[in-house]
């Protein structure tokens, strides 16, 4: 491994912006399939990476949602999270906080018992095999409507006290945050911490609605932000966290390029932005792949590798006192590494 290679590998972080789903490996997708006999539109795992081709955020949601058909049992979704965490661990991970959408899986007739019961049992051995801490965040699909989500936040009721928080994904143009505002006062009512996508695919005014309207405590991506330098502004003296993702950027032609990719720009702005793998399996990379090579491309140095690191505990909803621990490990690895 090279030297950033290696240097990035063993810098602990915290994950803060992975869907589940997005983690299912061509692999995994074509197993399961055979194991639940479901018929997916592809022959082989040659092809199911061949159909990886995103022109924008929907053309690649239509495949993520199909392959998500494979996930039927309790162990299907163990053993998607359980090989995710592994990945994670092998990259530097101390603690994540990682996103799974219920509605795409209710809406097939698989119970929110059986997604919960799956992740859960990974979430337990993750911390048992690796010391790795995991919180979840139910995400709300935005394509759906508000009903819909109040349904599946009465769904997760028995939950509650194994759900961090809530975020709001999927399609993300002509659904704004402000067609969801009842039910995240509603998860905020029950103890939830509020996460939304904005100003990746959308305009600046999605960002300030996810403020102004959700009152949210992290936003999802937000790189469209730095088109509006008012906004740039208040999220620096708000520190409000930016969970960015390189490679799903240049996946999704967010930037054409990632030598393109306006992370440092970020920074320098003040912003407190954070790296993170969005959908690695579909995007060419786990967390530790999103530093190196936005790090290649945009030469960033150590310190601010260090920075992105801190940034990620600094955003994450660990308690005040685990947050400090993690930084006294971030800062002995930076010391004499
Ligand atoms: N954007 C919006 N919704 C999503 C994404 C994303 O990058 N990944 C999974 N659902
Ligand atoms: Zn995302």
């Amino acid at each position: 491994m090279s030297d950033l290679g290696s240097f990035v590998a063993g810098l602990p972080k915290a994950e803060l912006h992975l869907h589940i789903e997005g983690s299912l490996e061509p692999e995994m997708m074509v197993a399961l399939a055979r194991r639940n006999r479901v018929a997916i539109p592809f022959a082989s795992v040659e092809e199911v990476r061949a159909a990886y081709r995103f022109t924008d955020l929907q053309s690649f949601l239509d495949i993520y949602y199909a392959g998500a058909d494979v996930l039927r049992t309790a162990e299907d979704f163990h053993d998607l999270a359980a090989a995710y965490f592994d990945r994670a661990a092998a990259d530097g991970v101390t603690h994540a906080e990682i996103f799974f959408d219920p509605q795409t899986h209710t809406h097939r007739g698989i119970a929110f018992a059986t997604v919960m019961d799956g992740l859960l049992a990974a979430v337990d051995g993750a911390r048992a095999k690796h010391g790795m801490s995991v919180y979840l965040i139910m995400s709300y699909l935005r394509h759906l409507d508000e009903e819909d989500a109040f349904a599946t936040l009465a769904m997760a009721e028995p939950w509650l006290d194994r759900l961090v928080g809530v975020g709001l994904d999927s399609s993300e143009v002509g659904n704004p945050p402000a067609k969801f505002a009842r039910v995240f006062a509603a998860s905020r009512e029950r103890g939830l911490k509020l996460c939304c996508h904005a100003g990746e695919e959308g305009p600046p005014a999605y960002v300030h609605e996810a403020l102004d309207l959700l009152h949210v405590d992290r936003i999802d991506h937000g790189n469209r932000s730095m088109e509006d330098a008012g906004l740039v502004a208040r999220l620096a003296r708000s520190a409000m966290t930016l969970t960015v993702c390189p490679l799903s950027n240049v996946a999704l032609r967010n930037v054409d390029r990632l030598e393109d990719h306006p992370i440092d720009r970020m920074l320098a702005a003040g912003l407190r932005a954070t790296i993170h793998s969005d959908d690695p399996a579909y995007f060419g990379g786990y967390i530790a792949e999103n530093f190196r090579a936005v790090a290649e491309a945009r030469g960033l140095g150590r310190e601010q590798l260090v920075t992105l690191a801190r940034n990620s505990f600094l955003g994450s909803f660990l308690p005040d006192d685990q947050v400090a621990a993690q930084l006294t490990r971030l800062d002995a690895y930076a010391e004499r590494t």
